[in-house]
C-alpha cells in the first residue's frame, strides 16, 4: 500500500513542468515545439538562455528533493519509500498527464532524488555528469553515463538490498530510453552541444 501511495505522490509532484511553465510565462511559446522539443534544462538553455536553464535546473532538482524527503516522513519505516516516489517523480516529469504525457528526459529530477535519497550518490553521480559535460559539451553524454552509473553505484552502496536495485535500474532505463534520438544524434555526429543556441521552431 506504500508503494502505491508512493508512486501516486511522486507522480504528481513530477507532473510540475518548470521548462513548460517557464516558456509559457516569461516567452509565450511551448518550448516543446522549439530546439530538441524537450521540455527539460539543456533545451530551454538552448532557446531560452542560461538564467532560465538554471532556474529550470533547480525546479527539476527541487521536485526530485521533495518527491523523495516528503514520502520519507510519511514512511519512515519503509527505506525503499523515496526511491518509489523518485522514480515515479521521474515518470511524471516525462510524461506528465496534464500535457498529454509530453515532457522531458528527467535527468535534473533523478540527481534531486539521488541526492535526497542516499546523498553520497547523488554527489558521485552530479560530479561524473558534470566532468563528462565540461570535458565533450556534450549535456546527453553526461546524462547517459550518470544514468549508467546509478546502478553501478547502488550494487556497491545496496548490494543486498534487490528492491532498490530494481528500481535503480528503472532509473537508468527510463533516462536511456528518453535519450534514445540523443543516442542516435551523438552516434551520427549531429548532437548539439551545450552552448549552442536554436530558436528553431519544430
Ligand atoms: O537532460 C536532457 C539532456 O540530456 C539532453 O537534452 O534537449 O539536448 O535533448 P536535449
Amino acid at each position: 500500500m506504500f508503494r502505491l501511495l508512493c508512486i501516486l505522490i511522486g507522480y504528481f509532484i513530477g507532473c510540475f513542468q518548470t521548462a513548460y511553465i517557464l516558456g509559457k510565462t516569461v516567452r509565450k511559446i511551448d518550448i516543446r515545439q522549439f530546439g530538441s522539443g524537450n521540455a527539460g534544462t539543456t533545451n530551454v538553455i538552448r532557446v531560452m538562455g542560461w538564467k532560465s536553464g538554471i532556474i529550470t535546473f533547480a525546479g527539476d532538482l527541487l521536485k526530485g528533493i521533495l518527491a523523495v524527503l516528503i514520502c520519507k516522513m510519511i514512511f519512515p519505516e519503509n527505506l525503499s519509500a523515496g526511491l518509489y516516489a523518485g522514480c515515479a517523480a521521474v515518470a511524471g516529469h516525462n510524461w506528465p498527464v496534464f500535457l498529454k504525457f509530453k515532457g522531458g528526459k528527467g535527468i535534473a529530477t533523478t540527481i534531486g532524488i539521488l541526492l535526497a535519497f542516499d546523498f553520497k550518490i547523488g554527489i558521485i553521480c552530479a560530479a561524473i555528469m558534470a566532468i563528462v559535460i565540461l570535458i565533450t559539451r556534450f549535456v546527453s553524454l553526461g546524462s547517459i553515463l550518470m544514468a549508467i552509473s546509478i546502478p553501478v553505484l547502488f550494487s556497491i552502496f545496496w548490494r543486498s538490498n534487490y528492491e532498490l536495485m530494481i528500481l535503480a535500474l528503472l532509473l537508468m532505463g527510463s533516462a536511456l530510453f528518453r535519450h534514445r534520438t540523443n543516442i542516435e544524434r551523438l552516434l551520427s555526429g549531429k548532437e548539439s552541444k551545450l552552448g549552442q543556441r536554436s530558436n528553431k521552431k519544430l
